[in-house]
């Protein structure tokens, strides 16, 4: 019977979406066609860390949300046709840097998405409410919500999105950790239990599954490892003003 079940967790299900953050609305979801085609988890070489490269190929756009430090907020999963792959473990984080550094706000471990029997949801309860301290900076973040599945593949799964966090203090405090990379480096979770997360950090939840949690195998860093071709900006988008002002010099010099 087990055996059954656990063959059951293994087989490659293409037609299934796998999860996807529904809110805050993720960068590109709409250019991609919507939850089912963007479902993805990250590509194993990491070029598409972070955020599915969307930060950059789709651009930021206009901020999702307005989120005061010192407030809670929720992220929602689509409940839709996923592939749930048994839960796993999850983290938010906030990127104030387009992407190349993230911290983790808070650590679900376990049950993160909640109530998943193999590949399917047993339960639509899945607004998941963290706290943003009063000390986070102001301004625009790349919100960033990880997922780790207990079974199938070790893959690292990443949607993103564009929040404007205002009334902002003078800094997260340092107990905030980076946010975990893995699966796409040398830093792997082991299938059939919940990630610990090396450092969950201040905000942890834990989740009620069956599954026991264990830490990442392999060789894991600290900082974690950001993959070599990882999508990380060359150089600061260029803004109007800077060609408008270079048009007025040739002008000027004609
Ligand atoms: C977050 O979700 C909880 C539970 O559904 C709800 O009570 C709360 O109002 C939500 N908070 C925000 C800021 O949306
Ligand atoms: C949803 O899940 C959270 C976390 O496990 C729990 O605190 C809350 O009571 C649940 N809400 C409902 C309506 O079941």
């Amino acid at each position: 019977m087990f055996l059954a079940i656990v063959t059951f967790c293994l087989l490659w299900t293409p037609l299934w979406a796998h999860l996807v953050m529904q809110d805050p609305k993720p960068l590109g979801i709409d250019h991609e066609g919507g939850p089912d085609f963007y479902n993805a988890p990250l590509k194993s070489d990491g070029s598409d860390y972070p955020c599915k490269g969307f930060h950059l190929t789709a651009g930021m756009g206009l901020p999702e949300k307005q989120w005061n430090a010192g407030s809670f907020q929720n992220f929602t999963v689509d409940m839709r046709a996923v592939a749930a792959h048994s839960g796993g473990s999850c983290q938010v984080s906030i990127s104030y840097d387009f992407g190349k550094t993230f911290k983790a706000l808070k650590s679900f471990i376990g049950d993160c998405p909640r109530g998943a029997a193999g590949n399917q949801l047993t339960t639509n309860n899945q607004t998941f409410e963290f706290w943003i301290p009063p000390e986070t900076p102001g301004g625009s973040v790349l919100f960033s919500w990880t997922w780790f599945t207990v079974t199938g593949f070790r893959e690292m799964y990443m949607n993103c999105a564009h929040i404007e966090i205002v009334d902002g203090g003078d800094g997260l405090p340092e107990e905030y950790p980076d946010m975990f990379i893995g699966e796409i480096n040398q830093c792997k979770s082991q299938e059939f239990l919940n990630l610990a997360f090396p450092h969950p950090g201040p905000q942890v939840e834990y989740g009620e599954s069956n599954w026991m949690n264990a830490g990442p195998v392999g060789q894991c860093f600290d900082p974690p490892q950001v993959p070599e071709k990882a999508m990380l900006p060359a150089y600061k988008p260029r803004r109007r003003r800077s060609r408008r002002s270079s048009k007025v010099v040739t002008e000027g010099g004609a």
